[in-house]
């Protein structure tokens, strides 16, 4: 059992667990996720990984209470514990592998929607770490749902907080508080960081390029297995068939084919889109596991 050791509710809906899994917590890199699965029967749920500590043993996790499985998750309490506890998965973000140097010379802003600024948060630590300041936007509808600020701005040279109805912070969505810092405030970035709603990193994938600005989005599509087998979190990225779970989290923005992905998370949720789906995408749609075929 991976036991709770810490729950505390950052928004309406939004929770974070400190989990004990310490073969876990040793291995984590930013940008990675984790499985969780609840009891012999539940369902395997992906999560962003928001923190780990290798000395404690101990990973964060912040989810988003909306179907019937994180409802559930919810209503753990302290001193209870999942069944498994699977990860870390999916690539390290490409900034790990980077050399200081080379991230020195940049100017790198993160833009965090939402819950999407848990998984932000292990990378603006990751560069506080290694000497480097970088500057984070965070979104959300509105003040009660932005989370992690306080924790935010100990690692983030400047934090910028947006509402889109003003009630906290720059009034409007992640995309103008972007054109504000760049074309009011003279900001230059050369490397944009956006997590978050798949709306949201499709537009700001449209600005940034407009911008010239190189962006790395991380996508969180369905996923079944996170082992790359049953094709569900699968994407087109530059004209190529990726999986999200083992290619990814992590995407050059600039080349996701974001409608093609709306749709089918939408077309995933039921039998028939899936039936659909495994027609048009034939060998490359991967069976087995997802629901899609008896194979
Ligand atoms: P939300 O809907 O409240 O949006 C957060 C912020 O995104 C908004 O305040 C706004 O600033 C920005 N935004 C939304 N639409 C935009 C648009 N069209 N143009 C520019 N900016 C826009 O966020 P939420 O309710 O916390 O989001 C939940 C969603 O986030 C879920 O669908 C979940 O799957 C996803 N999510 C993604 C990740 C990831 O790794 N990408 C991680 C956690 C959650
Ligand atoms: Fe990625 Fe199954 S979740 S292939």
């Amino acid at each position: 059992m991976y036991e709770i050791l810490k729950k505390e509710i950052l928004a309406p809906n939004i929770y974070l667990m400190d989990i004990h899994a310490p073969r876990v917590a040793k291995s984590c890199y930013p940008g990675q996720f984790v499985i969780v699965k609840m009891d012999e029967k539940g369902e395997r749920i992906p999560l962003t990984i928001c923190d780990y500590n290798s000395e404690a043993g101990t990973v964060t996790i912040v989810f988003q209470a909306l179907g019937n499985s994180t409802k559930r998750m919810a209503e753990y309490e302290t001193g209870e514990g999942f069944r498994d506890f699977t990860g870390p998965l999916g690539c390290k973000s490409e900034l790990v592998d980077e050399p200081i140097e080379e991230l020195q010379k940049k100017n790198i802003l993160f833009v965090a929607g939402g819950v999407g600024t848990a998984p932000v948060y292990p990378q603006v630590k990751y560069m506080k770490n290694l000497g480097i300041d970088v500057d984070c936007i965070i979104g959300a509808r509105n003040k009660e749902l932005i989370i992690l600020e306080e924790e935010m701005k100990k690692v983030a040279e400047n934090v910028y907080v947006a509402t889109d109805d003003g009630s906290y912070g720059f009034k409007g969505n992640v995309n103008d508080c972007i054109k504000d810092l760049v074309n009011n405030q003279r900001k230059h970035y050369d490397l944009v960081i956006a997590i978050g709603p798949i709306i949201m990193m499709k537009f700001v994938c449209i600005l940034t390029k407009e911008l010239g600005i190189h962006t790395i989005v991380s996508m969180n599509p369905i996923m079944v297995d996170g082992t790359g087998m049953c094709g569900a979190c699968r994407l087109t990225v530059g004209g190529q068939v990726k999986f999200a779970c083992v290619d990814g989290p992590e995407f050059d923005g600039h080349l996701v084919d974001f409608d093609e992905s709306m749709k089918r998370q939408q077309m995933y949720k039921t039998v028939e889109g899936r039936a659909i789906l495994k027609e048009k995408e034939g060998a490359t749609h991967k069976g087995g596991g997802c629901g899609c075929s008896d194979d």
